[in-house]
């Protein structure tokens, strides 16, 4: 792991810290602000999608503190972290540290959850039309069609309408998942500001604070 005994000079690259509030704006706009399945939610949806992409590609080919190898999944690791808090020692890290990096992991992951299904329930033609989930003007002709292509089984439910219905549900309890994932990278980032000081916040921000000479 990246960890070193020089002072923590973290300033995340300008492709992180876009594709992180980039991400934060569309994970907001979803939860609060779009009519759920509308156009405009899948639309916002694809810019997150495209930001959760650009961000993985960029954990291969990005600057060294962005990669994957710079902050690997460790359980092990973690846990070394952990007994380094409880002992009150206090190791530095070029990229995220382990406990945060299984975060990060696990964030994506879900993120990836919510965007797959997400837009498995988007219709092809979905972005042109007006809500999807009021199911008037745009769903009506995806319906008509698939109407006519699945079976409809002894219960009168078509086998399509079962295979929404478990879309909608993995994206809905990924999403509640998402709330509880963001609620702990709160706490962590909030917690970690008050061990190493202001500037984990620093480095993330969409301008990073300019650095005071010595
Ligand atoms: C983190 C971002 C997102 C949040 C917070 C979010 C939230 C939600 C919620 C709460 C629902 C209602 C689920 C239900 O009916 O129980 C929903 C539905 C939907 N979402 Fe998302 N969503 C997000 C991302 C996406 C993405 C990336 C796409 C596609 C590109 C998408 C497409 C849809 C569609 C098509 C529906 C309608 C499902 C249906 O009723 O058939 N969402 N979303
Ligand atoms: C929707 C809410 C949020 C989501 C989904 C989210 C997600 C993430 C993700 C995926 C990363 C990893 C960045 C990367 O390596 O590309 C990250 C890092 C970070 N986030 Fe957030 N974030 C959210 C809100 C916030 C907020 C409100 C703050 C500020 C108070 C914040 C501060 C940070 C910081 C400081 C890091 C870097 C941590 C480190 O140095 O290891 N995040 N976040």
């Amino acid at each position: 792991m990246n960890a070193n005994r020089a002072p923590l000079l973290r300033r995340w690259d300008p492709l992180v810290r876009i594709a992180h509030w980039g991400t934060v704006a569309a994970v907001i706009a979803n939860a609060l602000v779009t009519e759920e399945g509308s156009a405009a939610h899948v639309w916002v949806g694809f810019g997150l999608a495209s930001l959760l992409a650009l961000r993985l590609l960029w954990g291969f080919v990005g600057t060294p503190q962005a990669r994957f190898s710079a902050f690997p999944p460790s359980p092990s690791r973690a846990l070394a972290h952990i007994r380094d808090i409880a002992a009150g020692r206090h190791t530095i890290h070029a990229s995220h540290n382990p406990l945060g990096a299984l975060m990060v992991y696990t964030m994506w992951s879900c993120l990836a959850v919510i965007v797959a299904t997400g837009i498995a329930l988007s219709p092809p033609s979905g972005l042109s039309g007006n809500a999807i989930s009021g199911r008037e003007s745009q769903a009506e002709p995806m319906e008509r069609l698939s109407a006519t292509k699945v079976s409809t089984r002894h219960d009168g439910r078509g086998e399509h309408e079962d295979e929404e219905g478990t879309l909608t549900e993995a994206h809905e309890i990924a999403v509640n998942l998402l709330y509880v994932l963001i609620a702990l990278h709160l706490a962590g980032v909030i917690f970690e500001t008050r061990r190493a000081g202001p500037q984990i916040i620093g480095a993330m921000l969409p301008w990073p604070p300019r650095r005071r000479r010595e």
